[in-house]
């Protein structure tokens, strides 16, 4: 990664971290002690148990999702997008198909791996035009335009026009929406694609039917990653 693409995803993890946090005060009814006390309490939970403690709050994802969210970035953490760019140079994916990408962040993440590996591309995948233009303007400060080919649009329509395989697939849409576009994102996967999930603990019930299609089908072998917010981890077997 450049500097100026450091620096940009420094900037775009906190402002992501500034607009959650003010949001979540602004729906949480107790005092700014009480809301400091239990921000310092959810850093300390075990990353499967965020998800009940935050409906616990009436501060569950889909909450956010459903009401302003859609205006907010909801980056991957630093931590994910070190692990998506660690993967992605181990795997060496022709071609990735991220669902759902905002503001860019976890796409800077993929391109930025595609770029040492000096080849590949990240079909991006996000309906707002706002976030669009800016994911647009981020790939290009920090270098790695040429590695990124985003669709705008609904992704249900997005997927459906498109052909060809993907080596790797990243789900970070609306939680609800994971097993549909799954389901019609099965016939572009290949015996050895990958395919990682965000927001397994965090959006936990949402994503269970998702959850339960996996372990029941044997096409895939899959198992959730146990940090940040529960990382489902899918391997296409035949
Ligand atoms: C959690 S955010 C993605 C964050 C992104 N992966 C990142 O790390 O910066 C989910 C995104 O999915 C987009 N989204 C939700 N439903 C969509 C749909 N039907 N078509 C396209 N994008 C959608 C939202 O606008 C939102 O920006």
């Amino acid at each position: 990664m450049t500097s100026t693409g450091t620096m940009l995803l420094r900037r775009l993890h906190e402002q992501s971290q500034t607009e959650v946090m003010t949001r979540a005060r602004a729906q949480f009814r107790g005092s700014s002690e009480e809301f400091l006390t239990l921000a310092d309490e959810y850093d300390t939970l075990a990353p499967r148990l965020r998800g009940r403690f935050l409906d616990s709050l009436g501060l569950s994802s889909e909450d956010f999702e459903s009401s302003q969210g859609t205006t907010l970035s909801l980056a991957v953490s630093a931590e994910t997008g070190s692990f998506l760019r660690n993967m992605v140079l181990a795997h060496k994916p022709a071609r990735i198909l991220e669902l759902g990408s905002s503001c860019g962040v976890s796409t800077l993440y993929f391109a930025d791996a595609l770029s040492t590996l000096g080849r590949g591309t990240v079909v991006a995948t996000e309906l707002d035009p706002d976030k669009c233009a800016s994911l647009r303007t981020h790939v290009r400060t920090a270098g790695v335009d040429a590695y990124v080919d985003l669709r705008e649009g609904d992704v249900f329509q997005t997927v459906a026009e498109l052909t060809g395989t993907f080596d790797m697939v990243f789900i970070d849409v609306w939680a609800s929406a994971y097993l549909s576009l799954f389901k019609q994102t099965e016939r572009l996967l290949q015996p050895g694609s990958i395919i990682l999930a965000d927001n397994m603990y965090t959006a936990e019930d949402a994503v269970l039917p998702y959850k339960q299609y996996l372990d029941d089908n044997p096409r895939f072998s899959t198992t959730t990653l146990g940090f940040e917010s529960g990382i489902e981890f899918t391997v296409v077997v035949a």
